[in-house]
């Protein structure tokens, strides 16, 4: 297998106007999680196929849910709320999903007898405590070692519905109390500072469950009554906003280019890297707009731009653009002026260190930049920035955003790059090196 891409050669004018991303990572692994729970057949078209939804897939099918993957849509036969059949010895594996393991717990808390998760390298480091305290409060009981995969899971004779301050602004763990709520009987309430709404909009448009949302000064109250057995549905998923990012700062900062991407969602907890480079002088637009269940489906359009300006950013837009930092950073070092941003804390528990990736590549690059205190970084951007020595990016732990930014980085700003681990887009975005390719990258 090859070790490495090489990149050597800038991108020139993008050769196409149109592309599509593939299906949002987020709406497809819970579409699998909830459709598992619904009762009957619920079919999904768009269905990102990816590592990540490819695990939640598996894990579920060990479960003795039926699940068919076709070229053009996905089947999965729910058995409803208690459906699942907890054979002895299974071992479900998260591979690298964060989202997959810490939601999949949540669907366990009925366990008959100890399941085991566990993950790969990278899913092994990361914190499952976010998840295992509220979980705990419903009673149920884990296995581990410093709260971290593996781990084993039980469920209690009884659950009892909770009252939870979610304090991270992690949707992961607000996903994880509601979907357990689902399982539990009796009103669950959970207090949350703002992340992406998914899994809100899926239950009340999609799964048509009657859940109460009251939005407070900082905080959501979410108030669900649960064992309600919902129906079968079915899906269309539109575009990844995360994967969008990429191309739109292919697009921002290649030269002479505009690009159209096609059916993306915009929903406005997802579309922090818009704002926040519209704010640093990208001119993004939206183009026919539609609702589609709850979430909001629009083509987004963006040109080259050579006048972009440094910001000092608000750490109000940080859970709206969690997994586009990386981006940012990027169009941050071809700024005019010192761009700021704090409060990044959870960059770090990510799928690498991501703030500490963001500044090494940064560094690499010739890039003056350094930590400030509350887990901020400051950039001194460079206008004119072009690079033109060998970079070499390795032992990023696979993490699929470092990858892709590191290829961005080398067709936009030059210089001769090796980028290690070439399989490792393929978690989230499997034809991420083929739209590259259409659009006129050269890449080894
Ligand atoms: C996700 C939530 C975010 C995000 C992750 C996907 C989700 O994580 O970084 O890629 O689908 O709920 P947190 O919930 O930990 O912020």
């Amino acid at each position: 297998m090859k070790k490495s891409i090489s990149i050597n050669q800038k991108i020139n004018s993008l050769k196409k106007k149109n592309i599509f991303v593939e299906g949002d990572k987020s709406l497809s692994i819970r579409f699998i999680l909830l459709s598992s729970l619904s009762k009957g057949r619920c079919v999904a078209k768009n269905l990102l196929k990816s590592e990540d939804v490819i695990s939640s897939i598996n894990c579920i099918k060990k479960l003795g849910i039926k699940i068919r993957l076709e070229k053009s849509y996905c089947e999965v036969f729910g058995k409803g709320l208690n459906g699942y059949k907890y054979k002895r010895n299974i071992i479900l594996n998260a591979g690298n999903s964060g989202t997959t393991a810490r939601l999949l717990c949540a669907t366990l808390i009925d366990a008959k007898h100890n399941i085991k998760i566990t993950g790969d390298k990278s899913l092994r480091k990361r914190d499952m405590s976010r998840i295992i305290n509220p979980l705990l409060k419903f009673g149920v009981r884990f296995k581990s070692t410093n709260k971290r995969l593996p781990l084993f899971i039980k469920g209690p004779k009884l659950l009892k519905p909770i009252s939870y301050n979610e304090n991270l602004g992690s949707a992961q763990c607000k996903s994880a109390v509601m979907i357990a709520a689902l399982k539990t009987q009796g009103k669950t309430k959970l207090k949350c500072l703002p992340s992406r709404n998914h899994t809100e909009i899926m239950f009340k448009k999609v799964l048509k469950i009657p859940i109460k949302i009251q939005k407070l000064k900082n905080y959501e109250l979410i108030k669900i009554d649960g064992l309600k057995e919902f129906n079968s549905f079915n899906y269309n998923i539109p575009g990844d906003i995360s994967s969008a990012a990429f191309f739109i700062v292919l697009t921002l900062l290649s030269k002479n280019s505009f690009l159209t991407i096609k059916k993306v969602n915009i929903n406005p907890s997802r579309t922090g890297v818009i704002k926040i480079l519209n704010k640093m002088g990208a001119q993004i637009k939206y183009f026919n707009k539609k609702n589609y269940k709850g979430e909001i489906i629009a083509d987004i359009f963006i040109k080259s731009e050579t006048n972009l300006k440094s910001i000092n950013l608000d750490p109000k837009f940080n859970s709206s653009a969690i997994d586009e930092f990386l981006l940012i950073f990027l169009v941050a070092s071809k700024c005019e002026g010192v761009s700021t941003f704090k409060n990044l804390s959870e960059l770090n528990k990510k799928e690498s260190e991501r703030l500490n990736w963001g500044i090494k590549i940064l560094k690499m690059m010739g890039i003056k930049v350094i930590r400030i205190k509350n887990d901020g970084i400051k950039i001194w951007g460079q206008k004119n920035l072009q690079l033109n020595k060998k970079y070499i990016i390795k032992n990023f732990l696979k993490d699929h955003r470092v990858f892709m930014v590191s290829t961005i980085a080398a067709l936009t700003l030059g210089g001769d790059w090796k980028i290690h681990d070439p399989d490792s887009y393929k978690t989230s975005f499997p034809s991420f090196l083929k739209i590259l390719k259409n659009l006129g990258a050269k890449i080894k």
